[in-house]
């Protein structure tokens, strides 16, 4: 099957009231993982890249693994630049067939951000990509500029509502990265663990409010950290104090309330290392990759499929 768009696929979410997992890779083990358990699980699927994987692996080796993937399952999967932080990137990335990019110009004045986003919409859709823009500026490790009226939380900007239809009107972008307490990485609140999902629900309504429809939106930030790998990993000699994620509970809110695209990161690296540390724990003198590669990769294979089978729902729905 040919690559697919993010257009397609969240067409078909939001009528099935599902959501997409967009999954970041930047090695064979993660793609291999990732595309076996969305095949048997017959789920849609993303695989983003971000401008990290794409220099740690090089471009080609990326788009080389992807091609592989694509010609090895019949899944529908979309492949989406994650953080593009630049035209010239996104160009880059439209230009060697990526199907959807994020422009990130969350950092920039709400104009600028509008005028970057609308540039880079302007050339993706007369090259039949998808875009997707974010307003709002996460908290935690993406951004972190300090807080200031009530609309702004203590170390990041939450996504205004009548800002997010004035974003979308003015630059045509096709989905909407929200900012409502999500944030990247394995330690994602100190205290109280939750999103602001009553924004969620009123950037929803504002939208569709405003003619704009079902508009698709995208959660950053969508690990669970899942216990059992912390664990894991701080038993087999690693040391993850305190890491923890976004409940799958609130996940599911996001889900029903149209979060079409939910990105997980963390939660990958975290079961890959989790699978390596057990093997280097309890046989020392192992020293095969294959033979650490190979449950790692197992693992997150697991993972995945209870992803999409269990929280996202979007099992069963490679064929809608
Ligand atoms: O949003 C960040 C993603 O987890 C990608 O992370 O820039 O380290 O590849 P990265
Ligand atoms: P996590 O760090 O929660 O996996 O988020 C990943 C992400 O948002 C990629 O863009
Ligand atoms: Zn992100």
């Amino acid at each position: 099957m040919p690559l697919t768009t993010t257009k397609d696929l969240f067409a078909k979410a939001l009528k099935g009231k599902y959501a997409l997992g967009a999954f970041n890779v930047n090695n064979m083990e993660l793609v291999q993982a990732i595309v076996a358990a969305c095949e048997e699980e017959k789920a849609p699927l993303i695989l983003q890249i971000s401008k990290g994987a794409r220099s740690y692996a090089n471009p080609v080796y990326l788009k080389k693994l992807i091609e592989a993937a694509v010609s090895l399952s019949n899944i529908p999967i979309a492949v989406h630049l994650d953080h593009g932080d630049s035209f010239e990137l996104c160009k880059e990335c439209i230009d060697e067939g990526f199907t959807s990019v994020m422009i990130d110009g969350s950092h920039l004045p709400f104009q600028e951000n509008i005028a970057l986003t609308k540039k880079v919409v302007e050339y993706a859709h007369a090259h039949n990509a998808v875009v997707e823009g974010e307003l709002g500026k996460l908290v935690g490790s993406q951004h972190d500029e300090g807080e200031d009226s009530g609309e702004f939380n203590a170390s990041g900007v939450y996504t205004r509502p009548s800002e997010a239809v004035e974003f979308i009107k003015a630059t045509g972008a096709d989905s909407l990265a929200v900012a409502i307490g999500n944030s990247h990485g394995a330690y994602k609140f100190t205290g109280e663990q939750h999103l602001d999902l009553e924004r969620l629900k009123a950037i929803k309504a504002a939208l569709m409010e405003a003619g704009l429809g079902d508009f698709p939106l995208v959660l950053h930030g969508a690990s669970s950290v899942p216990q059992h790998l912390v664990q894991e990993i701080n038993k087999y000699g690693g040391a993850l104090p305190g890491a923890q994620g976004v409940p799958e509970s609130d996940i599911e809110v996001a889900r029903r309330t149209g979060c079409t695209k939910v990105n997980i990161d963390t939660d990958l690296r975290l079961a890959l290392t989790a699978g390596i540390r057990k093997v280097f724990a309890e046989t020392p003198k192992e020293f095969d990759p294959r033979k650490y590669l190979g449950p790692a990769r197992e693992e997150v294979k697991k993972l995945v499929r209870h992803k999409v089978r269990n929280v996202l729902c979007c099992a069963g729905h490679a064929f809608d």
